[in-house]
């Protein structure tokens, strides 16, 4: 979500829910389900395949799991997944544009399952890719761990940002500030913001119960983005590289829980396998 529309949000309502077991075993499920529909698309990411035709997909496996996409009708959005190519740095919309070799690509699924949102996001490589590409989502993979392994009680959502924005430009990279992790449960984008950056025990304390995302975007020119004239679609104004990873977690009494893990271990899909 915006910054904007994530303060205006939280002023509205600044209450953090704690949530119990009975809300994590529906996370579990709910993120389960992303993470599956996101392994299948992983194989359907090549060159020559239009990004509309993983929007099919996205949505043909919703209906197939008695899930709904929560993107789709959100705000006026009429998909059922964000797919960001490249400079795109979130929020690109599914059309009718083959992928090429030599293409990244962010894939943003949310799943309502039983009312519940799971909400993940991972890059994936069209073919063979650039090395200066490679290297960005490795930095941007990396930056989404180092903000899921800060996440304990007692430490402050600043912990998180300050563990991203360290180890991100510590690697000549920069973090997009215009958009932010979010809390979520029920609701699609609730409080606490998490922003990416931030310093050592600013913002809010974390507590076990909280549901969030944490979802960094890590450019590999200038951090500066604006929106298409389309309303959604932000790309690096510099038409650097961008990438994104996102995981939704819940804090847990000696840490966090990933409930959008991948069944397949596909998180990191340019990983190197054994
Ligand atoms: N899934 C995105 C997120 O991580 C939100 C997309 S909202 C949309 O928060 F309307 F652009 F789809
Ligand atoms: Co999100
Ligand atoms: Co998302």
């Amino acid at each position: 979500m915006t910054l904007n529309e994530s303060i205006s949000r939280g002023r509205r309502d600044p209450a953090i829910k704690l949530h119990g077991p009975e809300a994590f075993a529906a996370m579990r499920k709910a993120g389960q389900l992303t993470a599956r529909g996101l392994d299948m698309l992983a194989g359907e990411v090549k060159p020559g395949v239009t990004t509309q035709r993983l929007d099919d997909l996205a949505f043909q496996f919703a209906m197939d799991n008695g899930a709904y996409p929560a993107t789709l009708f959100y705000r006026g959005y009429t998909k059922s997944i964000c797919t960001s190519v490249n400079h795109v740095v979130c929020h690109g919309i599914p059309d009718d544009k083959p992928m090429r070799e030599g293409d990244i690509i962010n894939i943003d699924y949310t799943l309502i399952v039983d009312g519940w949102h799971g909400d993940s996001s991972r890059m994936f490589a069209v073919g063979d890719i650039p090395r200066k590409a490679e290297r960005l989502v490795e930095i941007t993979y990396e930056s989404l761990l180092r903000g899921i392994r800060a996440t304990r009680p007692g430490a402050t959502t600043g912990d998180i940002g300050f563990a991203i924005q360290r180890y991100a430009e510590g690697e000549r990279c920069s973090v997009v500030r215009d958009f932010c992790g979010h809390g979520l449960g029920q609701v699609f984008h609730d409080a606490p913001n998490i922003l990416h950056y931030g310093s050592p025990g600013e913002g809010v304390e974390l507590k076990p119960g909280m549901l969030f995302t944490i979802e960094p975007m890590i450019n590999l020119g200038k951090a500066s983005v604006k929106v298409l004239s389309d309303g959604w679609t932000a790309v690096t104004r510099d038409r650097s590289l961008s990438a994104q990873f996102e995981h939704t977690v819940g804090v847990t009494d000696t840490g966090c829980e990933i409930f959008t893990l991948s069944p397949a271990g596909l998180d990191n899909p340019l990983a190197p396998r054994p």
